[in-house]
């Protein structure tokens, strides 16, 4: 069976003093039968380390560099989160790629990084309005899927992530609806099995994101193949994402 996962994706949100307090307040979770995961910027991981080392919380990054050091002004090195404690890296997520152009070939790069430095990649994927429009949901998914993981393997399947986050419903307010998102995380399922075959396609986990609030996640938690969520804006009211935490525990 998989774990239900519950990841905040603090987006560029939560200065060193908003994070603390978040982290505080987050510090306050019960743990239970589900993941929980926050990624706030690169800024607030050492902050991360020291408030949640003795909590149910893990933490991750936002973004990394596929490469071990070097001269790549600004960016930050997988083995440099990993000496933060990080075991969760966020790869691919469409605001990285519309607006700083991040290619399927890069992110493919970045998802072989976070394996190499031992931790779990969450590999965002998901169509366009227009995209769904045009009818090109399935094709583009899949193209984000295979390429994105196309240097992974089978038995690395226990820690692949893959996040189905339509970029219409991201921020939006209005989130894909439950039977909208499982179909698309089912296709997902049968492409890792294409990929990796049934024991990966089974163990690797599928999240929705866009819009998931207290209100909705049970909705998406209840299909067979949406074993959690990718949460942006709930994920800086902490109430409001211990109470999605516990949705997903129950
Ligand atoms: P949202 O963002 O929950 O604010 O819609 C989700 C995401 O971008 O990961």
């Amino acid at each position: 069976m998989r774990r239900p996962l519950i990841a905040g994706n603090w987006k560029m949100n939560g200065d060193a003093a908003e994070a603390d307090a978040l982290f505080r307040a987050l510090a306050a979770v019960r743990p239970g039968g589900a993941d929980l995961v926050v990624c706030p910027p690169f800024t607030a991981l050492a902050a991360a380390q020291q408030s949640l080392s003795d909590t149910c919380i893990q933490w991750g990054a936002q973004n990394v560099y596929p490469a071990a050091s070097g001269a790549y002004t600004g960016e930050i090195s997988p083995a440099m989160l990993t000496s933060l404690g990080c075991r969760w890296c966020i790869c691919g997520h469409s605001e990285r790629r519309q607006l700083l152009g991040e290619t399927d070939d890069f992110i493919r790069r970045k998802v072989r990084a976070v394996l190499d430095a031992g931790m779990m990649p969450i590999l965002c994927v998901g169509e366009t309005a227009d995209e769904r429009r045009g009818g090109r949901t399935a094709s583009v998914v899949q193209r984000e899927v295979e390429e994105g993981l196309r240097d992974a393997a089978a038995d690395e399947a226990a820690r692949l992530v893959v996040a189905y986050e339509p970029v219409w419903a991201i921020g939006a307010g209005q989130a894909a609806t439950a039977a909208e998102a499982q179909e698309v995380c089912g296709w997902i399922r049968e492409c890792l099995f294409r990929l990796f075959g049934q024991d990966a396609a089974s163990s690797a986990r599928i999240l929705y994101g866009g819009s998931v609030g207290q209100g909705n996640i049970a909705d998406f938690l209840s299909e067979p193949d949406i074993d959690g969520a990718l949460i942006g804006g709930a994920s800086l009211r902490a109430d409001e994402f211990i109470s999605i935490y516990d949705t997903a525990k129950a």
